[in-house]
Order: C-alpha cells, then sequence, then structure tokens
C-alpha cells in the first residue's frame, strides 16, 4: 500500500481516484482538511475499503510514526502543502510551516522508517516529493522552458517554500540515501479544482454574472496540465523514475491569461449561455497586478518523456471542455465548498484590487 499527504486536496484527491481505478494497491490519505481539502472530493470512495483517511497534520510526528508502523506503506506520495500565490503574499506563515516544516517533519519520520527496512522492503521503498515549475522563477518572452538543470529562482512566498522543501528532500537523498524522486509540474486544471484559482474561479464568477478579474494585462504565461495527466505523470515516475532525480512534467500548453479567461468564456457561451446573452467575456475586467507577478512558465517535458515514455494524453482544447463540463455537471459540490472561509478569502484578496 501506499501514503498519500494532502489527499483531499485537488491534485491529491485525482490522483487517490485515478490510483484506486488503475491498480489494486490500497491508498492512506493524511490530511489536515484545511480550507483547500475537502472529502466531498473522495466521495466515491466512502465505502471502499482500498481508502482509508486520517485527519492530521504532517507536522504531528508522532501521528506520521504511528501511521508508517501500522500500514508499512512501499511508498509515500507528498503533495500536502499550502498551495496558493495570493494567500502566500497575505500570509506566508503558513507556507513556512507546512511546506518547509512539515516536509522536514515528514522526511525524518519516512527516513526513520526506511531506516529499519530490511532487504527487498528496503530497496524498493520510494518517497515521490509533488513540486512545482514556480521553483525556477520567471521566465523571459523568448527564455527557452524550464529543464531539471535550470537554477532555482523561487519569486513569492510560495515558490520559496516550495524550493526549500526541494531543496530538503535532495539532502535527505544525497546525504542519508533516502529513495527520493522529485516531480515539478506546470498549472494543473480540471474537476475539485478549488475556485480561488484561476480558472475555476473565471467559471464562477461567470455563472454568477460577476466581474472575471484579470491581473495586470493579462498577458502572463502559463503552460496548463490537465490533472489527470499530471496523476499518470506522478505514477510513471514513480514505478520508474531513477533516485534521486527530478522530472519536469508539462502540457506543452503556453497560453496568456487572457486566452485562457476567453477560451473558458467561450466554452460557457455555447454550453450554457447567460441568460441575458451577452458573452461572458464582456464580463473581463482588469483589476490590480499581483506583486512579484511571474511574467512566463514554461516547461522542458522531454526527460520524462525520453527515460520513461510519458506525454500527456490532453490537449488544452479537449482538457478545458471537459472541465468545464464538469464544473457545470457538479455545481453541489462548488456550492458545498464556498464556504463562509471562501467569501472572506475573496473580499481580502479583491478589496484593493480596484481598476488601475
Ligand atoms: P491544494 O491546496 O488543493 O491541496 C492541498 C492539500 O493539502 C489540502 O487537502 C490540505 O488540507 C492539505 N494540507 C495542507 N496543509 C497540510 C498539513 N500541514 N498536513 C496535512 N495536510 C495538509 O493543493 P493542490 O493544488 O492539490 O497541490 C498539491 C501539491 O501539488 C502541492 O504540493 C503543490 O505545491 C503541488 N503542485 C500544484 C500545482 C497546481 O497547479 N495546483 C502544480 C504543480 C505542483
Ligand atoms: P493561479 O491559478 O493563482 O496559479 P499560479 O499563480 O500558481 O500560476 O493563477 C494563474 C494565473 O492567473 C496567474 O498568472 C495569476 C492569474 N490570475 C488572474 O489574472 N486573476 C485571478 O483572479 C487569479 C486567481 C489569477
Amino acid at each position: 500500500m501506499i501514503l498519500v499527504t494532502g489527499g483531499a486536496g485537488f491534485i491529491g484527491s485525482n490522483f487517490i481516484l485515478d490510483w484506486i481505478s488503475a491498480t489494486s494497491e490500497s491508498v492512506v490519505n493524511l490530511d489536515k482538511l484545511t480550507y483547500a481539502g475537502n472529502l466531498e472530493n473522495l466521495a466515491n470512495l466512502k465505502d471502499d475499503p482500498r481508502h482509508a483517511f486520517v485527519q492530521g497534520d504532517i507536522n504531528d510526528r508522532t501521528l506520521v510514526a504511528k501511521l508508517l508502523s501500522q500500514h508499512q506503506p512501499r511508498a509515500i506520495i507528498h503533495f500536502a502543502a499550502e498551495s496558493h500565490v495570493d494567500r502566500s503574499i497575505h500570509g506566508p506563515g503558513e507556507f513556512i510551516q507546512t511546506n518547509i516544516n512539515g516536509t522536514f517533519s515528514l522526511l525524518e519520520e519516512v527516513r526513520a522508517y526506511w531506516q529499519v527496512l530490511q532487504g527487498e522492503e528496503k530497496a524498493a521503498f520510494r518517497f515521490l516529493h509533488v513540486s512545482t515549475d514556480e521553483v525556477y522563477g520567471s521566465l523571459g518572452a523568448n527564455d527557452p522552458p524550464f529543464t531539471e538543470t535550470t537554477a532555482y529562482a523561487p519569486n513569492s512566498p510560495y515558490s520559496a517554500s516550495k524550493a526549500a522543501s526541494d531543496h530538503l528532500v535532495r539532502a535527505y537523498h544525497h546525504t542519508y540515501g533516502l529513495p527520493t524522486l522529485t516531480t515539478n509540474c506546470s498549472n494543473n486544471y480540471g474537476a475539485y479544482q478549488f475556485p480561488e484559482k484561476l480558472i475555476p474561479l473565471i467559471i464562477l464568477n461567470a455563472l454568477n454574472g460577476k466581474p472575471l478579474p484579470i491581473y495586470g494585462d493579462g498577458m502572463n504565461v502559463r503552460d496548463w496540465l490537465y490533472v489527470g495527466d499530471h496523476c499518470a505523470a506522478i505514477r510513471t515516475v514513480l514505478s520508474g523514475g531513477r533516485l534521486g532525480e527530478t522530472y519536469n512534467i508539462g502540457g506543452w500548453n503556453e497560453k496568456t491569461n487572457l486566452d485562457v479567461v476567453n477560451t473558458v468564456c467561450a466554452i460557457l457561451d455555447e454550453l450554457k449561455p447567460a441568460a441575458d446573452s451577452k458573452p461572458y467575456a464582456s464580463l473581463i475586467t482588469y483589476v490590480k497586478d499581483r506583486p512579484g507577478h511571474d511574467r512566463r512558465y514554461a516547461i522542458d517535458a522531454r526527460k520524462i518523456e525520453r527515460e520513461l515514455g510519458w506525454k500527456p494524453m490532453e490537449t488544452f482544447e479537449t482538457g478545458i471542455r471537459e472541465t468545464v463540463a464538469w464544473y457545470l455537471d457538479n455545481m453541489g459540490w462548488v456550492e458545498s465548498i464556498v464556504s463562509g472561509e471562501y467569501q472572506k478569502w475573496m473580499k481580502a484578496n479583491y478589496q484593493n484590487r480596484e481598476v488601475p
């Protein structure tokens, strides 16, 4: 069996659903259930004996040690993190606590567990750390995409905390021989993404007739990957990745934010036209930019393709259509997670972003 951290969040829950249908192994899911964790994402596994949920913090070393000794996992897939750049600007403390201290606590307990494993079990054990392309910083318009050897240059408290966690994972491999793997992935989109992130936020605001906030000039570029492709890539790295290595994962889908928002609006116009028949794009509103906003991210995903044969299955056009349709079909899910806490966040993040 495997132990997943942060399995009630966006990517972690997609990964667990995918894992249960693609393999015959069980999963223990350790998640603190912050605002971003939602057990509704895993409602389909409610009666499935192969999924065991444990509410807890990766900083709780007693709990982590107990789970390791009780379940004897053959691998850890570490998703748990604070993940939203804007929140890291408003309050970086939790990012240090979970992304850095939490990863350190987890590594310490996993090291103690792994060191006493024997023979085949010890050789087969893996610690897979899920990270981001944001650790590499920002690209100019004509720069080549990030490779695994691009120097780290994180610019936000979020990316700095993820960079620190990547360095700890690297050090535990080099110093203690812990069998680690690290993946650095580009922006994900798909089902179960919390609507503070660009794509679900735009879908939700459009359906509610609210402004669609575009930071700055809307020309920042992200390299979008469908979450199902990310999950498949993680499984691929887990089974075939070389120990101590990092693998960049991306969709070869560079888009400006304005392109993404216009595409989402056009699909909504087709699938659920506004009551007043106005195109949703008429709600686009330019707002004050994010401080330190990285201009461009792009991933060179040739290493994982060359060494492990992974390639994304979805294009942006197919993945985004599926995603918009999923949100339209699952408005009950959206309503269940758009709590008072969410309303408070929206107010805090957008109240001082008046049109410049
Ligand atoms: P998310 O914010 O949706 O989910 C994070 C999950 O971790 C939540 O369920 C939360 O409850 C849990 N968690 C937070 N702090 C915890 C703690 N101290 N102990 C235990 N659980 C805790 O994040 P996501 O978008 O699913 O991202 C998952 C991972 O993938 C993160 O490590 C992130 O850095 C990385 N990543 C995300 C993207 C993306 O586009 N979303 C891209 C590349 C990499
Ligand atoms: P986001 O989903 O927060 O991901 P990240 O910052 O990790 O890339 O944002 C994606 C892009 O969209 C980023 O360039 C910021 C921009 N953005 C907006 O223009 N408006 C918004 O309301 C949000 C949340 C993001």
